[in-house]
């Protein structure tokens, strides 16, 4: 089983190297090897690391740059570099670059596994404990919709103005948004999500306001709102679209004064937060169709981003595909599995009506359905699109994925029902006629909400 750690050792010699794996292996943390920087730029799109170590001087250039590039665009992964015995000067240059530390070379193994140690405990919370919970925290790609995307990202983290952010359902607007907290001077404050659509509208005021002791039957204590949470924080306002008139105006009030009133309350509350915003409706013409005001829409909207839709950068889609089995195998103490070639061309080529979001439920049914560790292309149960669909964009904005996927458990619990029944609930029978692992079955039961 793999490791819960991912490091990167950037070196071409093979021996340092070959050290530097060994140790970290014996810490729990498995490796990554490249020779240079490009190979390392390659590999950093690709996967997401815990640590990144690099020598300082390379074949294509130098170790700095490499510091500067992760400082700059994978800002969460920790950046050790190796230096020549007794140049405190390139040491020096690293740390100003936005190197966390430093080792000299020859490498003291004791040092070393102190640093490798410490970098990864200093990782902020929200990444700490498994891989499996921050595998989602970069967005990955090297199309070059996904690099200026990042640029962006990282653009707009430094500043405080509020930012919508919008986008095809599934394409990683709330990917983004953690982003933008997480690389800003708020990473260390709460990121509080909350989706507009999904609060009762008779709570929402105590939702996002709070509320005080007696204010009505049920307050039996005083009770925080989400602004209240998210104090020195970020509150993402997710599908925005979906907030009702009256309460656009009281958010919109909170949002200007920069203070809240919790219901039944006198006092006001001063607010520190960032508002970011999302939906994947389009907000412009929500104002123009009267069902979202025009003052607010200026306040959260000072800055727009838009995350690109998956069928704008297929070229993405293996190296999404790649990261997202290899979460689902770790996270389900799974054996690792792969594409066939088939499988990934037909991946590639699919327009992916849901985005990511359908690329993960697609592979998680398919590692699922298929035989052995490779997925083969009969094993993606691809939905076939209407040929006039599949050239004209906004068909898919007619279809409800939503909808298929739904359909797609509904066959998947019946066969594995049908299975089970006829291998009288004896379940490593039934796996057995399903073509699938134990475990394998174990892990869809739970997933498909069988198992009582
Ligand atoms: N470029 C990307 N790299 C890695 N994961 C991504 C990327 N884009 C989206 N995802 C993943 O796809 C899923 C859906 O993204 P999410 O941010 O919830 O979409 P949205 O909010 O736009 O509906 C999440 O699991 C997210 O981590
Ligand atoms: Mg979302």
């Amino acid at each position: 089983m793999a490791a819960p750690y991912l490091a990167l050792i950037v070196d071409n010699e093979p021996d340092i190297c070959e050290l530097l794996e060994i140790t970290l292996k014996r810490m729990d943390i498995d490796t990554h090897i490249a020779a240079t920087i490009s190979e390392a730029t390659l590999l950093l799109n690709r996967n997401h690391y815990d640590l990144c170590l690099t020598e300082m001087r390379l074949p294509d250039g130098d170790g700095i740059d490499l510091v500067k590039l992760i400082h700059t665009q994978f800002t969460e992964i920790p950046t050790a570099v190796i230096t020549a015995h007794g140049n405190v000067a390139s040491a020096v240059q690293a740390l100003k670059a936005g190197a966390t530390d430093f080792v000299s070379k020859p490498i003291d193994m004791q040092q070393l596994a102190k640093l490798v140690k410490s970098s990864i405990k200093v990782k902020p919370a929200t990444h700490s404990g498994k891989r499996s919970n921050q595998a989602q925290l970069t967005l990955l790609g090297s199309s070059p919709l996904m690099v200026e995307t990042r640029k962006t990202i990282l653009k707009l983290s430094r500043s405080t103005a509020p930012v919508h952010i919008c986008g095809e359902s599934g394409s990683g607007k709330e990917l983004v948004a953690r982003m933008i907290h997480e690389q800003g001077p708020r990473a260390s404050g709460p990121f509080v999500p909350v989706n507009c659509g999904a609060i009762p509208e008779h709570l929402m005021e105590s939702e996002f306001f709070g509320y005080k002791k007696g204010s009505f039957t049920g307050a039996v204590s005083d009770k925080e709102g989400l602004f209240q949470v998210a104090q020195n924080g970020t509150l993402f306002l997710d599908e925005v679209a979906d907030l009702p008139m009256h309460m656009q105006v009281k958010l919109l009030r909170a949002i200007q004064e920069k203070a809240v009133r919790p219901v039944g309350g006198v006092k006001e509350i001063p607010i520190n937060v960032r508002i970011l915003s999302a939906t994947h409706k389009d907000l412009a013409t929500q104002v123009k169709e009267g069902r979202f005001r025009q003052d607010l829409f200026y306040r959260i909207n000072v800055i727009e981003l838009r995350v690109p839709s998956l069928r704008e950068h297929p070229s993405d889609v293996p190296v999404l595909a790649e990261s997202i089995l290899r979460r689902i195998t770790l996270e389900n103490s799974l054996p690792s599995t792969r594409l066939s070639e088939q499988a990934m061309y037909a991946l590639v080529k699919y327009p992916f009506p849901g985005n990511v979001r359908e690329l993960e439920n697609i592979l998680e049914r398919a590692i699922t359905l298929a035989e052995g560790y490779l997925i083969k292309e009969c094993d993606l149960i691809l939905p076939k699109l209407q040929a006039d669909e599949e050239t004209t964009t906004s068909a898919f904005t007619r279809r409800n994925p939503a909808d298929l996927s739904g359909q797609l458990k509904k066959l998947e619990r019946s066969e594995i029902q049908k299975a089970l029944a006829e291998a009288r609930y004896n379940k490593t029978a039934a796996a057995k006629l399903l073509g699938i692992s134990f475990r394998q079955l174990r892990y869809r039961l739970k997933k498909l909400e069988m198992e009582h």
